[in-house]
């Protein structure tokens, strides 16, 4: 797991939903609450962005055909049998991480 800060202390004000993008990985942040998730951005139903979308009862929803997801497990509501990824949040003194799995890092711990 590699922790990429994504917003810096004084960036937070909540609520929030920003779309920053962390290697290949796009993601929406949702603040909510002095609480913050990380959600993949890209919406499964269409593939529309769901930063642009808003959050409501701990569901981030999506602008275009307003399914949505909760904002811990990433589940989406009853009947759409989908989920987006999730990934988790630190929030440090000196702003907030996100940490993101590397696909290979366990081939280069073999290498080590
Ligand atoms: S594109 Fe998100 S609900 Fe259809």
């Amino acid at each position: 797991m590699k922790w990429h800060k994504v917003l810096n202390t004084e960036d937070v004000k909540y609520p929030f939903i920003k779309k920053v993008k962390v290697g290949n990985v796009t993601i929406a942040l949702v603040g909510v609450e002095n609480e913050i998730c990380a959600l993949a951005a890209r919406c499964p139903h269409a593939g529309e962005d769901l930063s642009s979308g808003w959050c409501k009862d701990g569901k981030l929803v999506c602008p275009v055909h307003r399914y949505s997801y909760d904002i811990h497990t990433g589940r989406g509501n009853p009947g759409q049998g989908d989920y987006v990824d999730t990934y988790p949040v630190e929030i440090r003194k000196d702003g907030v991480y996100v940490g993101i799995k590397e696909k290979w890092g366990f081939v280069k711990k073999l290498f080590r």
